[in-house]
């Protein structure tokens, strides 16, 4: 029994999603331009297409499983006629990015009621529209699906609502972002309806190489010598290490050698409040992974 995944085939989620699955161990006979890829060393093969397409694929049972963000994916639920058989199962840590309203700089933004009356560019007429329904507005969709923040200049809208990440192509637009629809990121997701019975020990397995790697990535080991007398106290800044080890340091009664996972990053900033609590010798060390 081998499951199929889909992944984008290129853009920004394409290069995150293989990395995630390498980091949980499956390598793939795989050259990038073909279509499909063998899973060597996990039974899950790769499909590449286009993000627009994979909510469709999923929905269908040409893949049983998907990385996609989830701006795509509600798009599709938010269009379809009929609940489709799509779970999600995992939201991913990466692909962060939001779907926005952003206007001209000479638009006189003054709320969401500026968006009654007006023509709106987007690539997600689903999500807008129901965004504006919620809001009891009513204004014009326009649907493109590429280039959304050349339509104001084009004369084809009055603004647009669209992903944005870094900003930096609605500041090459001279657009201001004014208000959220919605917070995205990448997930993984299932297909509910024709989904294999002895499929399913196969995707606990891989939630919880994904759940490894992702708290994995959060993670740090740290290692410090710390008086004895301040051991609570070194223990309470070090993040969301609650039970660190404490082991003796031959020649030094008065010094211990602390060790402790912690699970929410290490900043420049603790380590020079670890200092300041009498800690010397830090080392901060990658975890690679880590299973509860
Ligand atoms: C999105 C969006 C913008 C850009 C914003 O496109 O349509 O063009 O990203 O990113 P920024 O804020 O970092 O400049 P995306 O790359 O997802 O491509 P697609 O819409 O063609 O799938
Ligand atoms: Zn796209």
């Amino acid at each position: 029994m081998r499951l199929r995944i889909a992944v984008q085939k290129s853009g920004r989620l394409s290069e995150d999603s293989l990395e995630l699955l390498k980091k949980c161990g499956i390598t793939f006979s795989h050259s990038k331009d073909r279509l499909f890829c063998f899973g060597r060393t996990f039974p899950l093969d790769l499909l590449f297409v286009r993000d627009d397409d994979i909510p469709q694929l999923l929905a269908e049972n040409a893949c049983q499983l998907a990385i996609v963000g989830q701006n795509t994916m509600r798009e599709f639920q938010l269009s379809s006629h009929h609940d489709i058989p799509v779970q999600r199962l995992a939201e991913l840590d990466f692909g962060h990015c939001r779907l926005s309203i952003a206007v001209p700089e000479s638009f006189a933004w003054k709320g969401a009621g500026s968006l009654r009356g007006k023509r709106i560019a987007t690539s997600y007429p689903a999500i807008l529209g129901d965004f504006l329904a919620s809001r009891g507005i009513e204004a014009t969709c326009v649907r493109l699906s590429g280039s959304v923040e050349v339509a104001p200049q084009l004369g084809t809208a009055d603004l647009i609502a669209d992903l944005v990440s870094t900003g930096a192509t609605l500041r090459a637009n001279q657009l201001l972002e004014v208000e959220t629809i919605m917070e995205v990121r990448a997930a993984l997701y299932r297909n509910t309806r024709d989904f294999p019975a002895d499929g399913e020990q196969l995707v606990d397995k891989l939630l919880r190489r994904i759940d490894g790697v992702q708290q994995a990535a959060e993670s740090k080991y740290v290692m410090l010598h710390a008086p004895r007398a301040a051991i609570a106290k070194i223990t309470a800044l070090l993040p969301g290490a609650e039970s660190p080890t404490i082991l003796p340091l031959e020649g030094h009664g008065d010094r211990v050698a602390m060790h402790a996972v912690c699970r929410e990053g290490v900043f420049w900033d603790h380590i020079e409040e670890l200092r300041a609590a009498g800690a010397s010798a830090v080392l901060v060390l990658p975890v690679e992974k880590m299973l509860a």
